[in-house]
């Protein structure tokens, strides 16, 4: 059975395409490769021993995506991960933001309606909650107003998958990821951020393997142990295995609606602090940090309730923080071996 995972090259995508592959599934990638790089393919068939299908485009052309499913009529699911997803970025172009993201989901929509494509499993994000008014949040927890226009897209993105499903036989699953981090435990696939790293846990790796100076830490200042603010740090792999969860559910007719909603979390919190600990204790390196002002539109504190997806799904967050950091830290080094990189900046 073959899934196409739009964005398969990525972070996520790329584990997520080694466990359908040790699943048995046959996987398409479709990946315009605007932030990731196309030897991650060799790297997946190296885990894997299977080299997954690829073809390089944009889904949010609207020609060349009909095209690619007039090609491939042995689709049975897909997996949508393609889309932008720095939240700084997406304050400065709001309308790049809405235009990829939107769109492209769009184009897969109608894809999959004129082709009888039934399976939809969505990539989104517990942004969607903004600070919930009641912690761990669960999946009823109310949708608050977007803090980036790339959270609105992921709310709006949620709304048009509902609105589609409400009057055609499709049926998706939206899995509202907290904070992905770490590397599979082959060190030959992790995150590649693209530039200066916006995310916490890159910026670690970087900054003790000396291609940044220090970390800051935005602010000591928050409602928490420390002060320093407080997420759900979930390993990519346990991540990436809900996934293939979810595509066996929709195939094996198991969802109990037509549009179900997940949260993707481990349900334990640690803040920043507590990060930098882990790190320290698993590499034995001391971090050099500076406390700095608050990152404007950072939450104070988020972690999830993962009972629904627990019993539900019957999946599990397995992988503790300091499994994070150590594959997180083997990744950064085996990358910076790999290409020779010691100091330099990328
Ligand atoms: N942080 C620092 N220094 C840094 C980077 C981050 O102190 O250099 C702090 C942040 O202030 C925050 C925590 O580390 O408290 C985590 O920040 P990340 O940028 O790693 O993650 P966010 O929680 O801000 O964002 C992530 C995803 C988004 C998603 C969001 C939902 O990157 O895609 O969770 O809350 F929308």
């Amino acid at each position: 059975m073959k899934i196409l995972v739009t964005g398969g090259t990525g972070f996520i995508g790329s584990h997520t395409v080694v466990e359908l592959q040790k699943e048995g599934f046959d996987v398409v990638i479709v990946d315009n490769l605007s932030n990731s790089q196309k030897w991650i393919l060799d790297a997946v068939a190296d885990i894997s021993g299977v080299k997954p299908e690829f073809e390089q485009f944009d889904l949010a052309d609207q020609k060349l995506t009909a095209d690619f499913f007039s090609r491939h009529n042995d689709i049975v699911g897909i997996i949508h991960f393609a889309a932008y997803k720095a939240v700084g970025e997406s304050v400065a172009k709001p309308l790049l933001y809405y235009r990829n993201n939107l769109v492209s989901l769009l184009n897969i929509l109608e894809g999959m309606m004129v082709h009888n494509i039934p399976n939809l499993v969505f990539s989104s994000s517990c942004t969607v909650y903004g600070q919930p008014d009641e912690l761990p949040v669960s999946e009823k927890a109310p949708i608050k107003k977007a803090e980036s226009p790339y959270g609105n897209t992921k709310q709006i993105s949620e709304e048009i998958i509902a609105d589609t499903l409400a009057s055609s036989n499709l049926k998706a699953i939206a899995l509202r990821y907290f904070n992905p981090i770490g590397a599979h435990e082959s060190a030959k696939i992790g995150e590649l951020p693209l530039g200066v790293p916006n995310n916490l846990v890159p910026y670690i790796t970087q900054t003790a393997i000396g291609i940044r100076q220090e970390l800051s830490v935005f602010g000591n200042d928050y409602n928490t142990h420390d002060g320093t603010p407080i997420r759900d740090y979930i390993h990519v792999v346990d991540l990436a295995k809900a996934h293939v969860i979810a595509v066996k559910r929709m195939i094996e007719k198991q969802m109990k609606n037509n549009f179900e909603v997940f949260n993707l979390g481990t349900g334990i919190g640690y803040s920043v602090l507590d990060v930098i600990n882990s790190f320290e204790k698993v590499t034995g390196i001391k971090l050099p940090y500076k406390i700095v002002d608050r990152r404007a539109g950072d939450v104070e504190k988020v972690w999830a309730n993962p009972a629904w997806s627990n019993t539900e799904l019957g999946w599990k967050a397995e992988r503790s923080l300091d499994e994070m950091m150590d594959s997180a830290w083997k990744w950064e080094n085996y990358y910076a071996k790999k290409n020779n990189i010691t100091t330099k900046k990328r």
